[in-house]
């Protein structure tokens, strides 16, 4: 039900495309509904073309970031174990289905596009994992991961507003190696390719993987301590 609805929103800009589950590569037990692996990479149609533009199906592709930020957490669990987490700009919902497989308490998947709502929702059933959908961010969750939402500098903002909603923030992204505030830390790099591939250049195939973490409040040495009465 969910992958024809899908193919039908993807054939309104790509008429030739189809909707395919496939096992993600780097990620073989996590299963995701993406454009047909064999459509061809070449020129597109000028109308086609035109269409795409105006209404570009991020959630058919697992951008490379999002895969690197999936195998980290299926790696390293506690990033997300027992947490509430929010996949901001979700698409496939690949982040938010690999921190739900590693352990999360809940997981929101958020995407401004309702068709990558629908491919969150969809990917999230397909792989059997208990995950919300949402347009926009709750109010508070314990960690926002972000992979490959940076593409576009006006969503530079969204790296203060997951501050302003959660604990700590996870972000992955493969065109942007240094982020404008210094409170995020690069963690690691981790190499990672978009599926289907799209032949992009080696300099795009490395994820940088940068996290925020809220300062506890100080506590003075000197600050007296009030008994209890
Ligand atoms: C390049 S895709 C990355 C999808 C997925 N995270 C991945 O790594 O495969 C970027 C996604 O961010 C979403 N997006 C862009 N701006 C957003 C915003 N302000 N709030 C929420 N989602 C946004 C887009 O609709 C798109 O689905």
């Amino acid at each position: 039900m969910g992958i024809s609805a899908l193919q039908t929103r993807l054939q309104a800009t790509l008429p030739m495309a189809r909707i395919e589950p496939v096992a993600l590569p780097g990620c073989e037990h996590i299963s995701l509904a993406l454009i047909n692996a064999d459509f061809p990479t070449g020129p597109l149609p000028g109308d086609v073309m035109h269409q795409v533009l105006a209404n570009p199906a991020y959630w058919c592709l697992c951008w490379g970031s999002g895969a690197a930020l999936a195998q980290l957490l299926l790696q390293e669990p506690q990033w997300v174990q027992g947490k509430s987490v929010v996949d901001l700009g979700s698409g496939s919902g690949i982040a938010g289905i690999a921190a739900a497989l590693a352990g999360a308490s809940s997981v929101l998947a958020c995407d401004t596009d309702p068709d990558a709502r629908l491919a969150s929702a969809t990917n999230a059933e397909l792989n059997g994992v208990d995950i919300q959908i949402s347009a926009t961010l709750p109010q508070r969750c314990d960690i926002v991961l972000m992979a490959d939402v940076l593409y576009d500098k006006q969503n530079l903002p969204l790296l203060g507003l997951a501050q302003q909603h959660a604990s700590e923030v996870l972000v992955a992204d493969t065109r942007i190696t240094v982020l404008p505030d210094p409170d995020y830390r690069e963690l690691t790099t981790i190499n990672a390719l978009t599926f289907p591939n799209l032949g992009e250049f080696d300099e795009f195939t490395t994820a940088h993987i940068f996290h925020w973490q809220a300062r506890l409040p100080r506590i003075s040495a000197t600050q007296p301590i009030e008994d209890d009465v």
